[in-house]
């Protein structure tokens, strides 16, 4: 992979990375399953006090570093005069990326089905009850799974074989702005067919009772999870940034569009589950019950949904490419090639898809494993490492804002805001606050 041309490649390409299942699929459902608005605030909050300050920190790293990020964390730590041991913490996030990509590829394999059943205009006309049948029926089939889970496996495995810059860096550039336009579609469809008011309540309102310490966990989780932060992908992409481009601001654009797709993907499903009487805290399938139900009954319907499917397909393949490539980068730095190591990483997340295929529990224990204690942990461990480990002078010379007063709020938000505030979740969760 060669350097990013310009630094809207850089946002891209990372934009590409956030923005995934993690916003159409898994925001809207475990919004539903926590109770909506407050579950939204405290999210919200995650992100502008942990995720950003946490994000900057990690591009800056893999900006001076220059490489994969087990080998970032190494360089920066000793030219800070610290221990090189700080490695360990990108190999942890080597690991998380491919635990994550497990479940990942199943949920992008669900992504592919999908098109293939708009395509074929399966559920056009159907009764509501049946075309939601239809998911449950899809993940009770273990051979169907394996097989779209193995090719959406495949499909990012070429790309990272492939090498990122060219692919990603084109194809980002076309789709995002496709995605965002079709969600915008969905939610104009929404607002005329489904109970929006209902919908945009439940998103944005807040009803604190229905706030659990759990919750509030899985927010904090959800806010790393969707920024792609604690594990390295961010690290990785940052190492291939020009100098001249701000870090800062390029992080507020990746962090502003993520989130934007997030809100609008619940305001395109939440007006639907309520105006089909469907259950918020359905769980897992909320997407891809509550989108074809109004594909069937919508004139054109199985052309907008195979785009729609096309594009969450696309969007988790931008994802997952950046699940994968700290490993394979780091390995190809020890001297391997590229394209035989991508296809045995890979392999291995497949096996463990099957897995995760074979019994939801694997699943939903791969999924809290990852999202609610690698990730969060793995960002707390890089906001110590920036904020307390790191010479200062590097920090102030990489983030490229000229106001001292913000570079003073970031730094400070960085070394205790962050920091307190994820702790402060654990032992909330904990039952210790
Ligand atoms: N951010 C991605 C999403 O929301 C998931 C992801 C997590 C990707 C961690 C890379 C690293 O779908």
């Amino acid at each position: 992979m060669t350097g990013w041309k310009h630094r809207w490649t850089f946002i891209l390409a990372a934009a590409g990375s956030a923005v995934g299942l993690g916003n159409i699929w898994k925001f809207p459902y475990i919004t539903g399953e926590y109770g909506g608005g407050a579950f939204v605030l405290v999210y919200l909050l995650c992100i502008a006090t942990i995720g950003v300050p946490v994000m900057i920190a990690e591009v800056m790293i893999g900006r001076r570093g220059g490489a994969n990020p087990i080998d970032s964390m190494r360089t920066v730590a000793v030219e800070s005069g610290r221990s090189p041991w700080w490695s360990l913490l990108g190999i942890g996030g080597v690991a998380a990326g491919l635990l994550i990509m497990m479940f990942y590829s199943v949920v992008a394999g669900w992504a592919l089905e999908y098109t293939w059943q708009s395509l074929t205009g399966s559920y056009v006309g159907r009764p509501a009850a049946e075309v939601s049948g239809h998911f449950s029926a899809l993940t009770a089939n273990f051979t169907t799974q394996m097989f779209w889970h193995g090719l959406f496996s495949l499909l990012t495995a070429a790309v990272v074989a492939a090498g990122v810059a060219r692919g990603i860096g084109k194809s980002v550039e076309v789709m995002m702005p496709l995605l965002f336009l079709l969600l915008l579609v969905m939610v104009g469809y929404a607002v005329v067919e489904g109970d929006f008011a209902r919908g945009a309540q439940f998103l944005l309102a807040p009803d604190f009772s229905k706030l659990s310490p759990k919750a509030v966990l899985v927010a904090l989780g959800h806010a790393f999870f969707t920024l792609s932060l604690g594990m390295g992908a961010i690290m990785a992409y940052g190492a291939y940034m020009p100098g001249h481009a701000s870090v800062a601001k390029s992080v507020l654009a990746i962090a502003a569009i993520d989130t934007l797709v997030s809100i609008t993907a619940g305001l395109a499903i939440f007006p639907l589950v309520f105006s089909h009487n469907l259950e918020p805290g359905s769980g897992p399938g909320l997407m891809f019950v509550t989108l074809p139900i109004a594909f069937s009954e919508m004139s054109g319907g199985a052309l907008v949904g195979t785009i729609f499917f096309v594009l969450v397909s696309i969007a988790a393949l931008t994802s997952s490419i950046s699940l994968i490539e700290p490993g394979v980068a780091w390995l190809e730095k020890r001297g391997f090639r590229r394209p035989p190591v991508t296809f045995a990483l890979v392999a291995v997340t497949w096996l463990g898809g099957l897995f995760c295929i074979h019994s939801s529990a694997v699943f939903d224990a791969l999924d809290a494993l990852t999202a609610r204690y690698m990730l969060p942990l793995g960002g707390l461990a890089i906001a110590l490492f920036v904020g307390w480990q790191m010479k200062r002078s590097i920090a102030f010379s990489e983030i490229g804002i000229r106001s001292n007063a913000l570079q003073l709020l970031w730094y400070v938000t960085l070394r205790f805001l962050s920091p307190i505030c994820i702790l402060a979740v654990f032992a909330h969760s904990l039952g210790l606050l």
